[in-house]
Order: structure tokens, then sequence, then C-alpha cells
């Protein structure tokens, strides 16, 4: 039985303020939640919201790592320096930073090994775009996507991963996948990983990402391989939130 997991994406959004009240609200709604949650606020404040988490059950996870260990890497930020301010997860390859800041499959295959190396659980996202999937050619895509990382931190690595299928034309855009959609890659995902080792593709969790949001998180939940979710937009609204994590449950 694969325990379901909410992610929320909060993407550069927040403020301090705002994001002690989004976390209050969250923390005092998580006692009741029994899927397990994630938060991923923008970087700055990875390590104030780790403290105000430190007594419940909800997870901290960073948006993006950077692939090196450490040294002369102006702006970025290393996996173990995540670790230490609290971080258990790292989002790694999100659409956003494969399409706005030219991360390639190789880059992010880097990230995927360089969190794990630095204690993190990786959150690994992979989609196609609209052309992409109106071409016909989105689990050719897909199957790059996860092949690049399979070639360089091999199968077992997805024994502490877990993989996000995010179609790029429902991230932001109100247009979600239909259930049938999304079941129909996550079952390509996981059959991927099954051929090399069938315990790791069995036991490893499919999150679905792109317009989740209360109203539909059910019945993408209920795919026997959606085992929760990636949350972007919804996960700033702490009611929301709350609500597709208790349909995640
Ligand atoms: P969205 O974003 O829920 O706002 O579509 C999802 C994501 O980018 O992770």
């Amino acid at each position: 039985m694969r325990r379901p997991l909410v992610a929320g994406n909060w993407k550069m959004h927040g403020s301090r303020a705002e994001n002690a009240r989004l976390i209050e609200a969250l923390v005092e709604a998580s006692d009741t939640a029994t899927c397990e949650v994630v938060v991923c606020p923008p970087c700055v404040y990875l390590w104030e919201i780790g403290r105000q988490l430190k007594d419940s059950t909800i997870a901290l996870g960073s948006q993006d790592v950077c692939a090196e260990a450490q040294g002369a890497f102006t702006g970025e930020v290393s996996a173990a320096m995540l670790k230490d301010v609290g971080c258990s997860y790292a989002l790694v390859g999100h659409s956003e930073r494969r399409a706005l800041y030219r991360e390639d499959d190789a880059l992010v295959a880097r990230k995927f090994v360089a969190a794990q190396a630095g204690g993190l659980t990786p959150i690994l996202c992979v989609g196609e775009t609209l052309e992409e999937r109106e071409r016909g050619v989105t689990e050719e895509v897909v199957g790059r996507q996860l092949d690049a990382v399979l070639a360089l931190a091999g199968v077992a690595a997805f024994g502490r991963a877990l993989i996000a299928y995010e179609p790029v034309w429902a991230i932001g855009t109100g247009k979600t996948a239909t259930p049938e959609q999304a079941q129909d890659v996550h079952r390509f995902i996981r059959d991927r990983i099954v051929a090399r080792d069938a315990t790791i593709g069995g036991a490893v969790r499919l999150l679905y990402g792109g317009s989740v949001k209360a109203a539909n998180a059910a019945e993408l939940f209920a795919k026997p391989d959606v085992d929760g979710g990636l949350v972007g937009g919804a996960s700033l609204k702490a009611d929301e939130f709350v609500r597709i994590c208790a349909a995640a449950a």
C-alpha cells in the first residue's frame, strides 16, 4: 500500500506574515490528515517555516536544488544546506525550471543525484507540453525525461524518490488532465520503472500536478496509479489545500 502524499509548491509567492498565517492554519488541520503533507516555500523562507513546522507532521521541501555539492556557484543552494535548514524533500526538474531556466534532462538528472547525496528525497517532475501531447509524443517525452535520471541514478534510486507527472498545459491554466489522462501516463511511468525493477516500480509514489483543486482532487486520487498531488496555486489557500489533503487521505 503506497501512502498518499500531497506537496504544495508555493512557487514565488508569500511573505513572512502570509506564510505564518498559512502555516498556522495547515498545522492546525494536520492532526487529522492521514496523508503525508509537504510544503515547498521559496528558499529564503525555509529556515523560518521549518521551525514553525517543528512539532507538526508536515514536512518541508525546496523547489529546486543545485547539482553541485559546494563551491563557487553564486546564487545556488546545495542539498546539504537545504537539509541543514530542515528540508526532507526537493522538487527537481519542475517544468518552469526546464522552460524558463533552460534545465535539460542531463542537468535534472544531476540535481536528482545531488538531492539524494545530500540526504533529500527528490520529487522528479516530468510532463509534456500541449504541442507535444497534440503531436502524440507524450510517452516519448516523459520516457526520455525518466530515462535520463534512470541512466545516471539507477533504478534503485527510485526507492528513495517520488515522481510527479505534471502536463505543462495543465499547470496554472485551470485545465486539469482528466483522471483517465493522468492514469494513462502514471501507468506508463510505473511500467517503465517496473520493467527495470518490479518491487521499486510497484512502490514508487506517483503524484499528479496541474490545476489540482479541492473540486477535482478526489477523482484524480481515486485512480490506481495516482498516489497524491503536487499542488501549485491551490496550495496557497489553507482551506483549499487542507481539502485536497483530505481527498488524498
Ligand atoms: P498548479 O501548479 O497547481 O498551479 O497548476 C502545479 C505545479 O506547478 O506544481
